[in-house]
Order: C-alpha cells, then structure tokens, then sequence
C-alpha cells in the first residue's frame, strides 16, 4: 500500500500519458475499429495468465478497497464497470454458442482479465436466446463532449451459454462482480418475457454461478425493435416479482446459503409519474437497488432517422436528474431501494454530481474511453479530493 500523495502522483503520470499518448493513437481509428481492437485485446490479455497477478498487484497499489454497503450487498468498491464491455461473442443460435464453449472458445472477452485491473464487473446483458447484434456501423463517438453512442443490438452469447462459459470458470471467477439479464427486445407477450427472464436466471444459477448482484436491465434502446424497453410498472412488477420468487426459491443451491439481491437498470428518457411508479413497484417486490439509467437514444450521426444511446457527457445531466427524482422519491417514502449512479461519471465532479445526492455507489462505462484502463482508480481518487 503507498501513501494517498504518491498514489495520486502516479496517476496524474498515467493520466497525462493517457490523455496525450494513448488516447490520440487509440483515436485515430474510428470508435468502431477501437471497439473491435479493444475486445481483441481482451481476448488475448484473458489468456495471458502470468498478467493477471501483475495487474491484480497494480489495482492493489492504485485502487485501494473501500467497502460500501449498498443494493443488498457489501461491495468492495463502490465504483462498478457498467454492462455492456464484457459480454461477449454474438451467435446466430444457442446451438453454436454452446458449441463454442464445447471447443474451449473464449465467448466472452474480458471475463478474466478486467476485474482484476478495474475491480467490480457487471458482465453482460445476456439475453435468453443469444444476438447476433445489429450488422454495420453500431458505434461512435463524441469527442467535445466526451460520449459515446451505440447501437450495438445487445449482442451476446445468450443467457444459457453464458453460465455454461461462466460456470465451467467458476473457481476463476472474481469475489464480486455482477450479471446482468436483459429481456429479450422485441417480445412483448408478458408471460413468455417473464419466462425468458426466469430461464435466464435459472441458467447462471443451474450452473452455479451465484453473482454477487443480479441487475434486470428492463431499458435496452439500442435495438431497432423495442426503442422503450419494457418499463411499464406492471411489467416491471411481474418480472420482477418473478425473478425474485426464482431466486428465494433456489437459495439452497447457493454457496452461501444467501440469494444475490436484484437490481434493475432503467432508462434516461421516462417521465417523472413512470420513475415514480417503478420505484414503488420495485420497493413492493423486494429489488434493492436501482441503476440509473441506460443510455439517451439520440439519431446517430451517420443517419438522423436511425437512435442509438448515448453515454457519456450528453447523458449526465439527464442521468442526475432521474437519479435526484428516485433519491427524493425514495427518501420521502423510506423505501428500501438504493440508486446506483450511472451516466456520464467520468471525473471527480461527476462523481460528486451523485455522490452529492447521496448516492454511494456509480457504475461507469464510457470513462474507459476517455480516461483509459485505469479510469475507475482515476475516479475513486478524483472522487476524494
Ligand atoms: C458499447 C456499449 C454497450 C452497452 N451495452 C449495454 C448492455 O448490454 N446492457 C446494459 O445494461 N447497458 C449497456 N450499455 C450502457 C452502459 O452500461 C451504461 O449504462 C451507459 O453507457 C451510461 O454510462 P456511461 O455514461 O458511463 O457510459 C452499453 C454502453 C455502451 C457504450
């Protein structure tokens, strides 16, 4: 352990050489092209098992624990990775998926090598059946307000080969992170949602991969069928309460006698009335923590007609905004749901945008970008001072 003055020291170095060395080098291909190299090198770092303890030893020296209590759960830092980097190859069937995880493939980048540099994951969104993901250019970024947009079209594994991967690595998986389940876009029929969902859960769980945070992610705008996701409370009550009951019910099975809290991510674009009528819903269920939000669907800049999400710094300001509603809605009802931040936590002021809400843990994505692999110590040490 170093003392906080050369800690923050050495980052200030990282940093700088982040900002006017990598960063340029990394920009000069398009956000596509780096999204594609970014996984590749993911791929490969996952392999190199002589690196795993170095960067584990780096995080160590750079990002000291902080234990937090929040959404059910004592995390041992209260910064989180956001879903969405590490979830995987996109499959055309779950006979391919599962037949990939057969051959020994690595289906989902990253899964070894980022908790150890970056600390708490959420892995996925999975959705039950895996997704191709959408064909084309699916993101972009915006340098002057450092965002990101993407239409990726939850590309990913599927649920079922998913735990398969996950749970055949269990003994190699980090002592926290979490799993994040995605309904699967375009279904509107409430019961087989429902089902998708709870064959979803039951999949990580039948594998014995006991998360230590479940997120529902009920706000996926980025696929051409289903831009509103399913954020209706009677929805939203139905899945929840489901996925809940599945979890008490198979609480045996865990290793610790104890279920994984349920989480529910929302988006940025609903109205205050709907904010209010899901937090109350999620408090009548039992989920103990809510992530707000999911990226703001804005026309792409290649086409006006086309949305995709947006993170970074033009969601910041809308994703504070959701996230003081559910604060001042959750304090004037007591509920027991805790707000996890998400939108734009890119420095120390826009952590304290949240932290100044009382809200104790945030989870980031589009900070990798611009601040680099070591962003989430960045921020923990930028959140203090
Ligand atoms: C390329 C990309 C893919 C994403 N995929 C998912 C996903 O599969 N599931 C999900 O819940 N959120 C996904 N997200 C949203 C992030 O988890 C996060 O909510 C959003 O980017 C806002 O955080 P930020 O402003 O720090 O980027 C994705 C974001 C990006 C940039």
């Amino acid at each position: 352990m170093i003392r906080k003055g050369a800690r923050t020291a050495l980052l200030r170095l990282y940093d700088a050489g982040y900002r006017h060395l990598a960063r340029p080098l990394i920009f000069r291909m398009s956000a596509q092209q780096a999204h594609q190299q970014m996984h590749a090198w993911l791929r490969r770092a996952d392999g190199q098992t002589w690196l795993l303890p170095l960067l584990g030893a780096l995080r160590g020296v750079i990002q000291p624990p902080v234990a937090v209590n929040v959404g059910g759960t004592t995390l041992e830092s209260p910064l989180i990775l956001a879903a969405g980097l590490v979830k995987g190859d996109g499959f055309a069937s779950e006979e391919e998926a599962l037949a990939a995880v057969a051959a020994g493939r690595n289906i989902i980048p990253g899964w070894r090598c980022l908790p150890p540099l970056v600390g708490l994951v959420e892995f996925g969104s999975f959705t039950r059946w895996p997704r191709p993901g959408n064909p084309g250019t699916v993101t972009w970024r915006d340098v002057v307000t450092c965002s990101t947009q993407n239409r990726i079209g939850l590309r990913n594994p599927g649920a079922r080969a998913a735990a398969a991967f996950l749970g055949a690595r269990r003994a190699l998986l980090p002592r926290q992170y979490g799993i994040n389940i995605a309904v699967s876009p375009g279904v509107t029929d409430l019961a087989q949602q429902t089902d998708e969902v709870l064959e979803s859960l039951g999949a990580f769980v039948a594998a014995g991969v006991f998360p230590t945070w479940f997120t529902l992610n009920l706000s996926c705008p980025n696929t051409e069928d289903d831009p509103r996701g399913h954020q209706t409370a009677d929805e939203a009550r139905a899945l929840c309460a489901a996925a809940l009951a599945l979890l008490r019910e198979r609480n045996a099975s865990s290793p610790t006698g104890r279920i994984p809290p349920l989480w529910v991510k929302v988006g940025p674009d609903l109205g205050d009335e709907q904010y209010r009528a899901l937090l109350r819903v999620f408090a009548e269920t039992g989920v103990a923590a809510v992530v707000a939000t999911n990226t703001l669907p804005l026309p792409t800049p290649d086409d006006p007609a086309v949305l995709a999400g947006v993170g970074g710094g033009r969601l910041h300001a809308r994703a504070v905004e959701v996230a003081a509603l559910l604060m001042a809605e959750r304090a004037a009802h007591s509920y027991p749901v805790d707000v996890i931040g998400c939108g734009g936590v890119q420095d120390g002021a826009t952590l304290r945008a949240f932290a100044g809400l009382g809200i104790t843990a945030m989870q980031y994505w589009t900070a990798l970008v611009y601040r680099g692999p070591l962003a989430s110590a960045l921020l923990a040490d930028e959140g203090e001072r």
